[in-house]
C-alpha cells in the first residue's frame, strides 16, 4: 500500500510529519489516504507552516461534500472541513455562487468553485459571528480548507440537536434562541442559512448553548431563492420544535420576520 504513494508525495507526508501534523491514532490513517490527496497533503501542509495547525487529529465527520477533522491548533482545538473538488453537487453549489452578487468574477472551473464556496462559508461565518451569532470562531481558508474553531469537548463534537432531549421550559429557550440568531442573520448580517435543520445545529449538552454551524451554502439577500430558503428554515424549524409542543407555523415567523425588517410590505 505504502509503496503506490510517489516519491515527492512521500516527501510531503515526511515534511508533514516533522510539522507535527500527525494522526493521532491508526483508525483515522484510513480516512487520511482515501481523503487527502496530494493537493490536499500540500494545502495541510501550508496551513502547518504558517502556524495554523499544530497537529492533525481524527475525522470528525465524512460527508457528501466534506470531511470535517479534529486538529490542535495554537490556542485552542480547530475544526478543519475539507471540501472535495470532486463533489457530485458542484451544480447545486454553482448555482447557490451564480446568484451571489460577491462571486461574480469567479471562473467556472470546478476548483475555483469550490475555493469560492470554502471562501464563501468563512465570510458567511463571520458575518454571523460579528452580529452575536453562537457560531464557530472562522480562523482561515487556504484552497478548498475551512479552518474554525472545534464546537466540543474533550476532541469529543458536541452533539446535533437532533440527537438532543430537551425539558418543555428548556426547548422552549432554544426555539427562542434559534429565532433571535435567525432573526438577527437575517436583519443584521443580510443573509439567509439556507440549510437550517437539527442537524446543522451544534447544542452544548450542559448549558444547552446552540452553536450554528454549516453555513457555505448560506445567500445574501439578493439571491433570487432567499425567500424560498428562509421559509425552507422556518418550517424546518417549526417542524422539529412542534414535538416538544411549540405551536408557532412557519407563515407565522415568516410574516414576524418580514414585517419587522420591511414595515412598508
Ligand atoms: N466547528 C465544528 N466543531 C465541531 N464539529 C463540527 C464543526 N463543524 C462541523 N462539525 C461536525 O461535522 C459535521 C459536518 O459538518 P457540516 O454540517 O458543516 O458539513 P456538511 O457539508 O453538512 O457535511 P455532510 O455532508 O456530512 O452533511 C457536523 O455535523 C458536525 O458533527
Ligand atoms: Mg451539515
Amino acid at each position: 500500500m505504502r509503496k503506490s504513494i510517489p516519491k515527492h508525495l512521500r516527501k510531503i507526508e515526511s515534511d508533514i510529519d516533522k510539522m507535527r501534523i500527525r494522526q493521532k491514532d491508526s483508525n483515522s490513517l484510513k480516512v487520511k489516504d482515501a481523503v487527502f490527496d496530494e493537493a490536499t497533503l500540500k494545502s495541510l501542509y501550508h496551513l502547518s507552516k504558517e502556524g495554523v495547525i499544530e497537529a492533525l487529529g481524527g475525522p470528525i465527520s465524512t460527508g457528501k461534500e466534506a470531511n470535517v477533522f479534529l486538529a490542535e491548533g495554537k490556542d485552542f482545538d480547530l475544526a478543519i472541513k475539507i471540501y472535495r473538488i470532486s463533489t457530485s453537487t458542484f451544480r447545486a453549489m454553482e448555482e447557490y455562487i451564480l446568484g451571489d452578487p460577491r462571486f461574480k468574477s469567479i471562473r467556472h472551473k470546478k476548483k475555483d468553485v469550490v475555493f469560492a464556496w470554502t471562501r464563501k462559508e468563512f465570510r458567511n461565518l463571520l458575518r454571523a459571528e460579528e452580529v452575536g451569532i453562537r457560531v464557530p470562531k472562522p480562523i482561515t481558508t487556504y484552497r478548498n480548507i475551512l479552518v474554525m474553531q472545534f464546537i466540543g469537548e474533550e476532541e469529543k463534537a458536541f452533539p446535533p440537536l437532533k440527537y438532543i432531549h430537551l425539558e418543555k421550559g428548556d426547548a422552549k429557550e432554544m426555539f427562542e434562541t434559534i429565532l433571535k440568531y435567525l432573526n438577527l442573520l437575517y436583519s443584521e448580517a443580510n443573509l439567509v442559512h439556507g440549510d437550517l435543520s437539527e442537524y446543522n445545529i451544534l447544542v452544548n449538552p450542559s448549558t444547552l448553548e446552540p452553536y450554528i454551524i454549516d453555513m457555505g451554502q448560506a445567500v445574501t439577500l439578493e439571491h433570487p431563492s432567499a425567500d424560498a430558503f428562509l421559509k425552507r428554515d422556518l418550517k424546518n424549524l417549526t417542524r422539529y420544535f412542534r414535538k416538544y409542543g411549540i405551536e408557532a407555523t412557519d407563515e407565522q415567523l415568516y410574516k414576524m420576520l418580514k414585517t419587522k425588517n420591511d414595515p412598508e410590505d
